[in-house]
């Protein structure tokens, strides 16, 4: 059903087919073993303008946990980007060589350029502060694994609601599921962006608070999502130096939250989760990345159209 399709928001695909990822990654989490010839003859191809420890390992552990090989620049300017290369021809080059693309780009929309330049699906790893669909594929496999589901949940996203490109796409594929209301902690410098507030909330009629004090909502949350303050996307240090330490989850703030919240973190940290709740059984953070991993080997093999078949 996904084969030969690109990933570009996370609206791109439908629940029923965004179902049918999470059951494949549910199968490969059971036995991993019996994928591991999967995408044997397939190449993947990871193109990383910006820095990445999670996706680009994720994408290339799932790769090679299927059997398949993985070439790519983490470095642009170990490439002929750095000789003023456009991105199509970037990309219709790659195309010669590779099955499958993978790009975090700092411009917004540049892997949408990249995809209506050839025909090799190509998945975006984060444009700018735009979108991040393959971190939300991460975060719904990690709830609904933990939760059962994505329905009647109460989820808090705190930090940098602005810049934080994984809450935008958070947000627009939650806001597909029924009774799910959500609150927005931030300071009134990092609130969800406007579009985002107005095209997808109030468009769809999903309850949702903004507040600035976490303590007052933490007892009423299912789900936690931390985020961090996102310095690069600032263009002054001063701000950026101010807020950075407005949220500190700790284990005192902890005691406020239900005995079943998940707290949740796309990564990486800076200060905004203290170690200590490192070791509290609801900080679901490093599963969550783990999930990141095997949801990414289902989207790889369903781009690919590749058969589940038994090694
Ligand atoms: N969550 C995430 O995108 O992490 P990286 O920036 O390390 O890939």
């Amino acid at each position: 059903m996904l084969k030969g399709k690109s990933l570009l928001e996370p609206m791109d695909f439908t629940t029923e087919e965004m179902e049918e990822l999470f059951l494949l990654a549910d199968r490969i989490i059971e036995e991993p073993e019996q994928y591991a010839k999967s995408c044997e003859g397939k190449l993947l191809a990871t193109l990383f303008y910006e820095p990445s420890t999670r996706t680009r390992f994720s994408f290339e552990a799932a790769m090679l946990r299927l059997g398949g090989k993985v070439i790519g620049f983490s470095e642009p300017n170990s490439s002929s980007v750095s000789k003023g290369e456009s991105i199509s021809d970037t990309i219709r080059t790659v195309a010669c060589y590779a099955d499958l693309a993978v790009m975090r780009h700092p411009k917004e929309g540049a892997p949408k350029v990249a995809a209506a330049c050839t025909d090799m699906p190509v998945v975006n790893a984060g444009d700018g502060g735009h979108q991040h669909p393959t971190q939300t594929l991460t975060d719904l496999l990690t709830i609904r694994r933990e939760k059962g589901g994505f329905e009647n949940l109460t989820i808090g996203l705190c930090g940098d609601l602005k810049f934080g490109r994984t809450v935008h796409s958070l947000i627009k594929a939650l806001s597909r599921y029924r009774n799910i209301s959500f609150v927005m902690i931030s300071p009134e410098e990092l609130r969800i962006p406007e579009y985002v507030r107005r095209e997808i909330l109030i468009k769809n009629n999903i309850p949702f608070q903004e507040v600035k004090n976490m303590q007052e909502v933490l007892p009423s949350l299912d789900v936690l999502y931390m985020t961090r303050v996102q310095r690069e996307r600032f263009f002054n240090e001063d701000d950026y130096l101010r807020l950075k330490n407005r949220y500190i989850l700790d284990a005192q703030k902890m005691k406020l939250a239900k005995e079943n919240m998940m707290v949740l973190h796309p990564l990486p940290r800076v200060n905004e989760i203290s170690a200590e709740v490192d070791n509290d059984p609801r900080a679901l953070y490093f599963k969550q990345a783990k999930y990141g991993m095997f949801v990414r080997m289902a989207l790889i093999m369903s781009l690919l159209g590749v058969e589940e078949r038994r090694n």
